[in-house]
């Protein structure tokens, strides 16, 4: 691994800035940052890789990514998922570039070897003439990631072959991400492939926006609410409740206030009720009732949001949206977007979720469109001199204060981690970024 180049005094003054809620803006882009989180923090953490639902027979594949690493994901004869480095052990050619398919063996296009779905190389050209009989086949499978893991059907990778395993790390999030995708007998399924594009921003932009910053929801996305097509989290500002998890996960519940009228179970299909009642404890079932949105971030970049929005007329349809903030440069991300329901939502409402997904958070959606736009403005003044200056000359820092000191966690709150009363909050942000940069700082 390459020395970082960023010296600790560096990481010591961010250290101090953000326990006083102010955060460094050079740190929202910074080749040398970047280097290092893709050291630290992408080599180090459970990222998510893909949904089994994507991988329904033997030979299906996907292609995915952790940090730069390209990742080979399988469905082997047996029934087993795996996953691989997308790289020959030839010399080295990306073996693959579809993004998903369904193949019995995958042929790498530079000399031909092939592999199975185990990654085992089952071929190679002219073999027995080059190599000669006792060429040892087993030497040269597919290199597989360390760790692989699923909770709930969500499928995480992990490049640490000594990191603590996937249920400890996604910890106290599970009881929350159990009200998503672990509500229903079947689960979850992928509707269609998970969509793809480009943005020119942070990874670290993204993630806090979904990791606890619904603030902006009241002026960014107010059009839609005037537009009758998302829930009016503007009157209603702040009421549910903010979660700030361990190892740097958040969330946010925006919840139906008391006397105003919301759609039961986010308006999701009745037929899945009885589901619900039976897979979910009673506290969480409560949440569930009276839900509008579960927006979060599973730390490093995995974000979620659950939304109910109108498709045209009085029609309500809730989806869940998962989606992959993948570091190209620190300037430059790749998002992965898949849109998922229940799996045994009726095929009508599958097909009026998928629209109402496409409508709002789809590449040309209203609401990320909304988003894009403040994002790709936030890489662009974060480039320049006066908030790139790491001494800080210039008092380049931005304001994380909201309710720091102020808002204090309530007890006995019935889930695990720490929940405060509002979701105007900026206390599950410090927490991301405190754990961003306790990974940065470890040796
Ligand atoms: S690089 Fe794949 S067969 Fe040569
Ligand atoms: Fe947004």
């Amino acid at each position: 691994m390459k020395n970082s180049t960023v010296e600790n005094k560096t990481l010591n003054l961010i250290q101090e800035k953000l326990s006083a809620g102010r955060l460094p803006q050079w740190v929202k882009y910074d080749p040398e940052i970047f280097e290092l989180e893709i050291e630290k923090i992408f080599s180090k953490t459970w990222c998510f890789l893909a949904h089994e639902s994507e991988l329904k027979e033997h030979g299906s594949y996907v292609t995915r990514y952790i940090g730069n690493d390209p990742i080979l994901v399988t469905r082997t004869k047996t029934g087993e998922i795996k996953a691989f480095l997308n790289s020959c052990t030839h010399r080295g050619a990306k073996l693959c570039t579809a993004d998903y398919g369904n193949s019995k063996n995958l042929t790498c296009p530079y000399h031909g070897w092939t592999f199975n779905p185990d990654g085992e190389l089952i071929g190679v050209t002219a073999g027995n003439r080059i190599y000669g009989e006792e060429m040892v086949k087993d030497e040269w499978a597919l290199r597989p990631v360390p760790k692989l893991d699923r909770y709930a059907g969500l499928i995480f990778g992990n490049l640490d072959s000594n990191a603590s395993s996937l249920d400890e790390y996604l910890g106290e999030l599970k009881w929350y991400l159990d009200i998503l995708v672990s509500r229903t007998d079947g689960g979850m399924e992928v509707l269609g492939a998970p969509q793809r594009w480009v943005v020119n921003t942070n990874w670290k932009v993204t993630a806090e926006n979904f990791c606890a910053d619904s603030y902006h929801a009241l002026t960014s996305h107010r059009s839609t609410v005037e537009m009758g097509i998302s829930p009016d989290f503007v009157s209603q500002a702040g009421f549910g409740y903010q979660l700030s998890l361990n190892n740097g996960h958040g969330l946010n519940l925006v919840l139906t206030p008391p006397g105003v009228e919301g759609p039961k179970y986010q308006g999701l299909p009745e037929e899945l009720w009885p589901m619900f009642e039976r897979n979910l404890n009673p506290d969480q079932l409560q949440f569930l009732e009276n839900l509008q949105v579960h927006v979060g971030n599973c730390f490093p970049n995995l974000s979620w949001v659950s939304i109910p929005q109108s498709t045209g007329g009085d029609s309500i349809t809730t989806f869940l949206n998962m989606r992959v903030w993948r570091p190209i440069g620190p300037d430059s991300i790749e998002i992965c977007s898949w849109v998922m329901i229940d799996k045994e939502a009726n095929e009508e409402y599958k097909k009026e979720a998928s629209r109402a997904y496409i409508i709002s958070f789809g590449p040309g959606g209203t609401l990320e469109e909304d988003d894009t736009e403040i994002w790709t403005r936030i890489t662009e003044s974060s480039k320049a001199v006066m908030a790139r200056n790491k001494d800080l000359s210039y008092d380049n820092v931005l304001n994380y204060l909201m309710g720091i000191d102020r808002v204090m966690p309530i007890e006995n709150f019935p889930g695990p981690g720490k929940a405060y009363p509002t979701w105007l909050l900026d206390t599950a942000i410090r927490n991301f970024w405190e754990q961003w940069l306790k990974m940065l700082q470890e040796n």
